[in-house]
């Protein structure tokens, strides 16, 4: 049956403008950017060892070399000064600066941090930096990992250790990005590292990313000066039924408990929703939730943090149909939905990008909107959004992508549009600076701003860098040519 196509959302006549003081961003991680895998007392991820297990990440890439951010980044944040960038996500390595995820950090793993911090900031760049960006230390997964209640401990006190080393020039926290993805990616479906693939292990794990959030904003709250902003990043399901019967919008609601509400619940409301506990109940009790827990991960949160790529559409099926695997997510052999066993995923209708992932921006709007009306008092900021394409070189040296500039544009209208319409949204994130190490599809999928040929590491601006600089600069989105 085929899914009705979103309404699209008016175009704007005139340009759309942001307000100032709007951030205009691009964002990178850790693992996916800086290599040096080895260097400075830098030890094994979760990542390193998940690379090194054969047939789990597209031809056996690792990210040991990547884009050798941790050397080049005087080079890269000059790029960003040239794109007219106002600030850059980045996320800090746990191995590297607390290598075994105990004890005293790492003074040389510190300092490329607080080199990096100085260097954006001498630029007039806003360094916001995320604490995890699923580099766990192999060694907490060899104790156990996320399913483990010592974990979330754990990073909570490296939590106090980055905020204590870096606090006096980094102002912009991010606890986690994507637990979904940490949780259910890598202990439901192991399409991502460590690759376990235990429904009962990925809710332990949600919960005890959910209590390691909550301890992290205490713990970084107390390491820094009073104004600093901490926040989380999501990646949030923007989801419709396939059909409007009942029980296709039943399906809904458990993907959006078993993928939005298993987070926003405890984080924003202070409680596990009762239909997640309900949809879960034959495979676990849930006692691993203790009591305080609900009310130590209800932080207060200076914003929150929106990751989107495309829209998730769902229908209900028969109870002995294998689920489909158009979720998005790499198509692994287990689910990475426990709970939600009865629901097929569906591609939503219109144009791919090279992941697969159709291109729909109302699905932003309906994210962002939505989030407004519940949380009328949480500022949002979307921390993640771009797409992957087949980009070439061309032969006179440049990398010329209208897709993403026409991706980028649509997002970022609709991202206007629900500030209209009553969301206070504070800045974007594009995904990502740099063509880097893009998880399980390795060098495959190209996410960047900037392109990078990888055997020489050179980087190139692609025309959507410079269309988004225009953008970052005049602080207008005109309607697109022709449009
Ligand atoms: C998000 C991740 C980011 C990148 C993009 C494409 O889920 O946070 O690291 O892989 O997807």
């Amino acid at each position: 049956m085929p899914v009705p196509p979103s309404s699209p959302l008016p175009a704007a006549a005139a340009p759309q403008r942001f307000p100032a003081g709007f951030l205009w961003g691009a964002a990178t991680s850790a693992y996916q950017v800086e290599g040096a895998a080895a260097e400075d007392g830098r030890t094994a991820s979760i990542w390193d060892t998940f690379c090194r297990t054969p047939g789990k990440v597209f031809q056996d890439h690792s990210g040991d070399v990547a884009v050798d951010h941790y050397h080049r980044f005087r080079e890269d944040v000059r790029l960003m000064a040239e794109l007219g960038l106002t600030a850059y996500r980045f996320s800090v390595s746990w191995p590297r600066v607390q290598p075994t995820g105990r004890g005293p950090g790492v003074q040389r793993g510190l300092d490329f941090y607080r080199r990096l911090a100085d260097e954006l900031r001498s630029h007039d760049i806003l360094p916001v930096a995320t604490l995890y960006h699923w580099d766990l230390p192999q060694e907490l997964e060899s104790a156990g990992g996320w399913p483990e209640r010592t974990t979330a401990e754990r990073f909570a006190e490296y939590a106090a250790l980055v905020g204590a080393a870096l606090g006096d020039r980094v102002a912009h926290w991010t606890t986690l990005n994507e637990p979904w993805c940490s949780a259910f990616l890598g202990y439901g479906s192991g399409v991502h590292a460590p690759g376990r693939t235990d429904p009962v292990a990925a809710l332990r794990a949600a919960h005890h990313l959910n209590l390691g959030h909550g301890l992290a904003v205490s713990a970084l709250r107390a390491a820094l000066p009073a104004a600093a902003q901490v926040s989380v990043s999501l990646n949030l399901h923007a989801l419709r039924p396939l059909t409007p019967s009942a029980a296709d919008r039943d399906a809904v609601r458990r993907i959006d408990a078993v993928g939005n509400r298993v987070f926003l619940g405890p984080m924003l409301a202070g409680a596990y929703p009762e239909d997640l506990l309900a949809d879960t109940a034959h495979l676990t009790d849930w006692s691993f939730v203790r009591p305080g827990d609900q009310k130590e991960i209800h932080q207060p949160l200076d914003w929150l943090g929106v990751n989107y790529y495309t829209p998730t559409v769902v229908s209900a099926t028969a109870e002995d149909a294998s689920p489909g695997r158009e979720d998005g997510h790499g198509g692994g052999e287990a689910s990475p939905w426990p709970g939600a066993d009865r629901v097929g995923f569906h591609p939503a209708p219109g144009e791919r990008t090279a992941m697969g992932w159709t291109v729909d921006p109302t699905g932003l709007h309906q994210l962002l909107t939505g989030l407004a009306h519940r949380h009328p008092d949480l500022p949002l900021m979307v921390t993640e959004n771009g797409a992957a394409y087949h980009d070439r070189v061309g032969a006179d040296g440049t990398v010329d992508d209208p897709e993403r500039t026409a991706y980028l544009h649509a997002h970022l209208a609709a991202l206007h549009r629900a500030a209209a319409d009553g969301a206070d949204v504070r800045g974007y994130f594009a995904w990502s600076l740099l063509d880097n190490f893009e998880w399980a599809y390795g060098y495959d999928k190209r996410f960047g701003l900037v392109h990078v040929d990888y055997p020489t590491l050179a980087r190139t601006p692609k025309s959507s860098a410079r269309w988004y600089a225009r953008v970052a600069r005049s602080g207008e989105l005109h309607p697109p040519a022709g449009g």
